[in-house]
């Protein structure tokens, strides 16, 4: 099948800062999924070590990582999802985007966080405990535009507490990896 690449979100910052933390994090024999693979980089990296599934809304990014060796359910956040995993990954919209500056294409799924930022968080942390083993770790890439105090309280309302992790900064912006556990 084929795909248009310009509507797949490609490696940045943001990727590599997650994808160095998941490397940090993995252990061997754990279920890992990523939510949201866009090209599947992270994803097919944790393949190598443990049993990876992904997910993505954006068709295209389904086949773009189906092709970088990733299994990929072409879904909306955790919805088919019915495992537990021990790691759970996720590199989320997290721009706060207002209507009128919304772009009415696929990779806008990938930046618009809606007017906070965290539209997209607060549907996956409102969920994301259903599929988390005992003992279960989630990784979240934020910036400093998302809110991460408000991030930190919304996870917390769901049980999970915080921890930083990674911290980067790129431009005016600073790159956060949050690790939640029960
Ligand atoms: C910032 S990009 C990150 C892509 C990739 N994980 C990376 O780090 O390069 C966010 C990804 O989440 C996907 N996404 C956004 N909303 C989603 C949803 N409701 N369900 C599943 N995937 C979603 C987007 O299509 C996009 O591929």
């Amino acid at each position: 099948m084929d795909y248009d690449s310009s509507q797949v979100y490609q490696p940045e910052a943001d990727t590599y800062l997650l994808l160095d933390a998941a490397r940090g994090e993995v252990r061997p024999g754990d279920r890992v999924l990523e939510v949201g693979t866009g090209s599947g980089l992270i994803a097919a990296a944790m393949r190598k070590g443990a049993r990876t599934i992904a997910t993505d809304i954006n068709p295209h990014a389904a086949i773009a990582a189906q092709k970088a060796g990733v299994d990929v359910i072409r879904c909306n956040l955790l919805d088919p999802i019915r495992g537990k995993f021990d790691l759970v990954l996720f590199n989320p919209p997290y721009l706060p985007t207002e209507p009128h500056e919304r772009i009415d294409d696929w990779l806008e799924y990938a930046l618009d966080g809606g007017k906070t930022g965290r539209a997209t968080l607060e549907r996956f942390a409102a969920d994301v405990k259903r599929v988390l083993a005992p003992g279960g770790r989630i990784l979240i890439l934020i910036s400093s535009l998302t809110g991460p105090g408000e991030v930190k309280e919304l996870f917390a309302t769901h049980g999970l507490q915080a921890e930083l992790i990674r911290e980067e900064r790129v431009e005016d912006e600073i790159l956060l990896v949050l690790r939640f556990t029960r």
